[in-house]
């Protein structure tokens, strides 16, 4: 599937599309996965549905949201980010919606993310602090991302 944006942007879910070296290249210096190992970026990319962002007249990848669901109840969103000379033109909010309304992520129960400082993005979405926090637990395991992590 491939949405285009008139300032000269393509959303594109082919995973043929994605450039590892960028992705990992942000990613390793991203605050939430700080080091993490290409292998390790690898994997994940391979097992979710990914949104690939391009810059029209190179065909570069300046962008990424990654979608770990089940296509038909849950989608859990992280590892979105949009390259420094290409934000505040209004891709990461077109990058969300464009997520939001894809075919096989309709009629689900919930959506959830985690973000430090993007709140403002995601509410724009209609993401919201977690309602009921009594009812939804996490495991935090802290482990490395790093190249140890994959051995
Ligand atoms: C967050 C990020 C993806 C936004 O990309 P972008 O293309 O510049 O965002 P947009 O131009 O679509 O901006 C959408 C809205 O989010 C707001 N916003 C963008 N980045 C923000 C941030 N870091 N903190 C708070 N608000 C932010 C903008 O003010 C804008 O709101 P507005 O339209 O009401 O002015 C980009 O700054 C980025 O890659 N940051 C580093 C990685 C990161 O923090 N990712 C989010 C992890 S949850």
């Amino acid at each position: 599937m491939d949405s285009h944006h008139p300032a000269g942007y393509t959303i594109s879910t082919d995973p043929t599309r994605l450039q590892l070296d960028v992705i990992h290249g942000f990613l390793r210096t991203s605050y939430w996965a700080a080091g993490i190992a290409r292998e390790m970026v690898e994997r994940a990319i391979r097992h979710s549905l990914c949104f690939g962002l391009y810059h029209d007249p190179t065909g570069a990848q300046v962008g990424l949201a990654r979608v770990v669901t089940d296509r038909a109840t849950f989608g859990y969103l992280c590892d979105v980010f949009v390259l420094e000379s290409h934000r505040r033109r209004g891709l990461a909010r077109w990058l969300i919606q464009v997520i939001l309304a894809h075919p096989e992520l309709q009629g689900f129960r919930r959506w959830m993310l985690a973000t430090r400082d993007a709140h403002p993005l995601d509410a724009g979405a209609g993401f919201t602090p977690l309602g009921r926090p009594d009812q939804l637990m996490e495991l935090v395991l802290r482990r490395p991302t790093g190249p140890d992590a994959v051995r």
